[in-house]
């Protein structure tokens, strides 16, 4: 897939260190602290990576206040050089709670999309309001023990596609649709297939991380179509 990621938990103490002057302004649309603290956590998290996988990603920038990761006005993060540039790679960004996940790869080899996701239990309503039939079958017996795993897993990738794609749920949960969920473990990944209404199948890999999350990375091919800038 050639996509380099990140993951950590927040480590706390000053995570500010790194963020440009017009960075810091824009994160002042996060006026609840818990979001606002979650939003320097992805910047502080995405400017490690890009800075330790320059070389892999072919960029000439190694510091982070070299870095500008824009939030664009449908809400994916565009990396750029410090005068306002964009850099050649598609950049992703994910939280759960404390942790934070932020996947790059060059913009020649695709788009990517992350998500983390806790496992937890969702109601048959959500799961018939966002679920296709073919995702229902799936799913396995409620009863079987890693039912909730499987809801959360194919979640997780509808949101990580949706990300790829720059649209997010902006766009219908049911325009992408998991067609095999193959079981992952713990640090093991497992390749899913995945078709997407009006754009090419996305390749997409799941697997299970500190036990109850879900981490999904999704990769849409360079093609025809065009992140929304809007
Ligand atoms: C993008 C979205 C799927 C994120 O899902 P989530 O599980 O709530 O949150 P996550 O932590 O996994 O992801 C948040 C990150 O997604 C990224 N993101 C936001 N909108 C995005 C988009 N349209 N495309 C790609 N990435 C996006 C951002 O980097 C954000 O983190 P940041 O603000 O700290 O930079 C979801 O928030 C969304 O679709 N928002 C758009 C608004 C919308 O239409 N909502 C309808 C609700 S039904």
């Amino acid at each position: 897939m050639n996509i380099r990621w990140h993951m950590d938990r927040d480590p706390g103490g000053d995570l500010s260190e790194g963020l440009l002057p017009v960075e810091v302004l824009e994160g002042q649309r996060y006026r609840h602290a818990g979001r606002h603290r979650q939003w320097q956590h992805g910047r502080f998290l995405s400017k490690s990576l890009l800075c330790h996988e320059a070389q892999f990603l072919g960029l000439q920038t190694t510091k982070p206040e070299q870095i500008r990761i824009q939030r664009m006005s449908a809400g994916w993060p565009q990396a750029q050089n410090a005068e306002g540039r964009p850099l050649p790679i598609s950049l992703s960004i994910s939280h759960c709670g404390d942790w934070a996940v932020s996947a790059a790869c060059a913009q020649s080899a695709g788009h990517v999309g992350v998500d983390l996701e806790r496992v937890e239990s969702r109601s048959q309503h959500f799961i018939g309001d966002y679920f296709t039939e073919g995702e229902q079958g799936l799913l396995g017996p409620l009863a079987e023990s890693d039912f909730d795993t499987r809801v959360t897993a194919i979640w997780s990738i509808k949101e990580a596609v949706l990300k790829a794609l720059g649209t997010g749920l902006a766009d219908p949960a049911t325009s992408v649709e998991v067609l095999t969920l193959p079981q992952a473990h713990k640090d093991n990944w497992k390749k899913a297939q995945v078709q997407l209404t009006g754009a090419p199948n996305p390749k997409v890999r799941w697997r299970l991380v500190e036990d109850d999350l879900v981490l999904v990375l999704a990769q849409l091919p360079v093609g025809s179509w065009c992140m929304p800038s809007a």
